[in-house]
């Protein structure tokens, strides 16, 4: 979802989505708030009036536009919508340094540069940023790696060793301890991520970038 924001007398805010399941979900959730819009459009394509929100906000969706000529036209469209001296706050996966640069089908990660590189070849100053280092979810990522090299090598009866690398997914105990153990990471990293994202480094893979737009 890419929400725009204008402020009059009261906020009000139009979210954009790709997906129709998520504009539905979106529209259930903010049933109650009149002044929000929700609308059915690709960021790249959307069709608002030029310079007519005071902030734009991306979170995680221009990592998912894979075509770089889209991309162009997606980071375009945004700084066109955007009033002068308003502000772009994007957040996506933009390390230092893009060590695989398409990890899946649906994601692409480009540099911190890049991104900066884009918006000011678009006519925005970067101001300012913040670094999500993501430390849960790397320590996560380490436990299960322990944890499938123990299963592997020898902590459990062959026959065990092959049932459970074949029903993996369905194994309710392990998934559950899975779930578990991984909330109780992610649970306890949160506060050193919030500590440290004031100073993103260069082992900081997602990062939210904020633009100024020059008067217009
Ligand atoms: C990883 S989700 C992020 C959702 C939300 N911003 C959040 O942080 O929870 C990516 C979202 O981007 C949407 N999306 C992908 N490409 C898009 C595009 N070109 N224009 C608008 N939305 C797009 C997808 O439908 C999906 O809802």
């Amino acid at each position: 979802m890419i929400e725009l924001l204008v402020q009059h007398s009261e906020p009000e805010i139009t979210g954009i989505d790709i997906s129709d399941n998520t504009i539905d979900y979106a529209k259930r959730r903010f049933a109650a708030y009149t002044k929000v819009e929700l609308l059915n459009a690709r960021v790249e394509e959307m069709n608002f009036p030029s310079v007519s929100f005071n902030l734009v906000i991306g979170i995680n969706i221009l990592q998912h536009i894979t075509d770089e000529e889209e991309f162009l036209g997606a980071i375009e469209n945004i700084v066109r919508v955007t009033k002068g001296d308003g502000h772009i706050l994007v957040m996506d996966f933009s390390p230092v340094k893009v060590d695989k640069r398409q990890p899946s089908p649906y994601v692409v990660y480009r540099s911190r540069q890049e991104y900066i590189d884009t918006f000011d070849n678009g006519g925005c100053k970067f101001i300012s940023e913040f670094g999500l280092p993501r430390i849960g979810v790397r320590l996560y990522r380490g436990v299960s790696k322990v944890g499938g090299f123990i299963r592997l090598f020898g902590f459990q009866s062959k026959q065990h060793r092959e049932v459970s690398l074949t029903n993996e997914a369905n194994s309710p105990w392990s998934s559950r301890v899975g779930d578990f153990v991984r909330n109780l990471v992610l649970k306890f990293a949160r506060p050193l991520d919030y500590f440290l994202a004031p100073f993103p480094s260069r082992y900081t893979d997602m990062r939210i970038l904020i633009f100024q737009v020059s008067s217009r």
